[in-house]
């Protein structure tokens, strides 16, 4: 029984918490647009995250650093435009949560206002958890993003996997256990070995949906630009391309470029 049969409408924190418990898995993309959120919707997808990855895909910027508030706000509500069906997700943008709790709070709380979101997406554990605490407590739902962290690249200096330490492995897995008791109704764990995401998801009651981290998360989320092949010269192991739609551009530009050349674009048909 999938969660596109139709047994879920709406879908919200509580159905992803029945969906663990009856080990349904979570299906999760990424958007930045209304028309790509229509087709995931109307596929059936349980999740949308509108990433801060915007940064790099849409924006073409190396990190994801300089992506603002207003920026997310105003891919949010184009998204949110298409959706019926799906829960919505939101990143909240590098330094909009880490100044203060009150700030997270306040900007949380923007987006909640501006747009019609499910919920705000932050990256840490144990140093973001009184945000967490504040932003859930309002009624704001929260999901928690641990392992490799993109906003921290400064500081690891590689996109390599994270949790490959002992070390590294614990804080994770405490990072885990601390955004589930803050309040945080799912986690995503990115880009580490499998039998930590395992373990994680055994740990924590909460699900979490996997990028990079093995089959035995509660769900999955890839970007969509990767998994629909937009985006060829990105391909770590964890992407698995379900299309190959820079070719498929290509070739259609290619063609289109001849028809008129050879004013064969537009037809009688196709004018008035
Ligand atoms: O920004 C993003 O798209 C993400 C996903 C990769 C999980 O955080």
């Amino acid at each position: 029984m999938s969660s596109s049969s139709g047994q879920f409408r709406k879908v919200t924190t509580k159905t992803f918490m029945l969906m663990k418990e009856k080990g349904i898995k979570i299906s999760a993309l990424t958007s930045y647009d209304f028309l790509t959120s229509k087709l995931l919707d109307q596929a059936g997808i349980d999740l949308i995250l509108v990433g801060d990855s915007l940064g790099n895909v849409f924006q073409g910027n190396e990190t994801t650093l300089p992506v603002t508030m207003d920026e997310m706000i105003y891919h949010t509500k184009a998204v949110t435009r298409g959706v019926a069906r799906a829960m919505v997700i939101v990143d909240m943008p590098f330094m909009s949560y880490q100044l203060s709790t009150d700030e997270a709070f306040r900007n949380a709380g923007r987006i909640m206002k501006e747009t019609a979101a499910g919920g705000v997406k932050l990256e840490g554990g144990k140093r973001i958890a009184d945000a967490v605490k504040k932003i859930t407590d309002a009624g704001i739902p929260v999901m928690g993003h641990i392992g490799l962290m993109p906003q921290s690249i400064h500081q690891y200096g590689s996109y390599k996997e994270r949790g490959t330490t002992q070390e590294e492995a614990d804080e994770i897995l405490s990072d885990a256990l601390i955004l589930e008791q803050s309040g945080a109704f799912s986690l995503v764990i990115e880009k580490v070995p499998s039998l930590l995401a395992k373990k994680v998801s055994e740990a924590v009651k909460i699900p979490t949906i996997g990028i990079g981290a093995g089959q035995n998360c509660d769900g999955q989320i890839l970007v969509s630009s990767d998994m629909l092949g937009l985006n060829i010269e990105f391909k770590p192991r964890f992407v698995r391309h379900y299309l190959n739609l820079a070719k498929d551009i290509d070739n259609a530009v290619r063609k289109f470029i001849v028809d008129v050349k050879k004013q064969d674009f537009p037809s009688e048909k196709e004018s008035y």
